[in-house]
């Protein structure tokens, strides 16, 4: 379930150890990211998974329903009344809900995140690799695919530090 490991290399090899990375869905590998980055932050659903790690910043955000037209079967995201006003972050990586659960809320909320870096976990699942896409053409760029391993492919999406927030 962890993130992989290709990804946190990336991150290590493209971000100094003082970056600030947003972690979307944590989990066990949330501490390695907090040995490679100081300042990591973690939004997440389930109370089982939050507070695991020392010295990140947890924030909890229940899934609720949502709609929309390109992402019909995902229906439930991260309540968006619990992202307001998040800073800028170096990364944020794209890694829940569940595959099951859907991700395609991220696509809806994107104008609650600042990054010049977006990380989409999990691109060889259909459902991963068109969010990618569809943040890439929003942003008017195209995803980087990283085809590592088996089941860990990975996608880079270059964001804008300032753009407006929704
Ligand atoms: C793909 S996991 C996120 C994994 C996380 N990024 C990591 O690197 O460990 C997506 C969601 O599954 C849940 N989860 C985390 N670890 C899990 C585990 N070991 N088994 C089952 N569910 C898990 C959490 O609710 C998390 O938000």
């Amino acid at each position: 379930m962890k993130t992989n490991s290709f990804i946190h290399n990336y991150l290590g090899e493209q971000l100094p150890y003082k970056s600030s990375i947003l972690e979307i869905g944590g989990g066990e590998g949330t501490a390695i990211l907090k040995v490679n980055h100081r300042d990591v932050t973690v939004i997440e659903h389930d109370p089982e998974y939050l507070d695991q790690v020392e010295g990140v910043k947890y924030i909890h955000a229940p899934l609720t329903a949502y709609y929309n037209e390109y992402f019909r079967e995902a229906t439930l995201w991260y309540d968006p009344s619990k992202l307001q006003g998040l800073p800028i972050y170096d990364a944020i990586i794209i890694d829940g809900p569940k595959g099951t659960q859907g991700r395609g809320g991220f696509f809806s909320n994107l104008g609650l995140f600042r990054t010049e870096l977006f990380i989409f976990d999990d691109v060889h699942r259909i459902w991963e690799f068109r969010l990618a896409g569809q943040v890439a053409k929003h942003n008017r760029t195209e995803m980087i695919l990283h085809p590592a391993g088996k089941r860990q492919w990975f996608g880079v999406v270059k964001g804008h530090r300032d753009a407006p927030l929704s």
